[in-house]
């Protein structure tokens, strides 16, 4: 992901936010704002290698910090993204699979994910790919004045630091 997919990859997040079952959120960010809130190390868009650039991107997936604690540099949580169009054809799980590659690599243990339990493609997305669920968070927040459940998921990697 670089600066050149903010427009393609902020319209992507909005039709997810739309979708009113991704996040807590409803209006994506200002590119700046996204910018400073994601790790550089580990963001990534899928791009169709058949499209013009600037209509290539099919979606994107990046991580934040969860903690500036030392004992917890090691967690990072995700967010994942994939075009309307491009849902349901695989787009996800290969580009969440090159996340845990990367951050495994660069020494990741914890990846970490709120998921609403509406959203079946994202819970079965995340299951498929080794995540377990540490639990449902109540009422944890409100959307549009109602409040919602949070299921917390977590993928430990079998590798690092073992
Ligand atoms: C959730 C999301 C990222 C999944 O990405 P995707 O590219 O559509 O997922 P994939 O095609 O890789 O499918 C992953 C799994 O989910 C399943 N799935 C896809 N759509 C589904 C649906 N509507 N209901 C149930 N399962 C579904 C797929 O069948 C697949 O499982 P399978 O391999 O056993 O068949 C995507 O739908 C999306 O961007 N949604 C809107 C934004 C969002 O909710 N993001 C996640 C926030 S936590």
């Amino acid at each position: 992901m670089t600066a050149q997919d903010a427009g393609q990859v902020l319209a992507i997040y909005q039709h997810g936010l739309d979708t009113g079952h991704a996040s807590f959120e409803t209006t994506a960010p200002a590119w700046a704002d996204f910018d400073a809130a994601k790790l550089d190390r580990y963001r990534y868009v899928a791009a169709d290698p058949g499209a013009a650039p600037g209509t290539d991107v099919l979606g994107w997936i990046a991580a934040s910090p969860v903690s500036d604690r030392c004992c917890y540099a090691g967690v990072v949580e995700h967010s994942i993204y994939i075009s309307p169009h491009a849902r349901g054809r695989g787009v996800g799980a290969r580009l969440l699979a090159a996340f845990i590659a990367a951050t495994e690599s660069g020494g990741i243990w914890t990846v970490q994910s709120g998921v609403f339990p509406e959203n079946a493609p994202s819970l079965r997305l995340h299951a498929k790919a080794g995540f377990r669920t540490v639990g449902t968070r109540r009422h944890l927040g409100r959307l549009h004045g109602e409040w919602r459940d949070v299921v917390l998921l977590e993928r430990r990697s079998p590798t690092v630091g073992m």
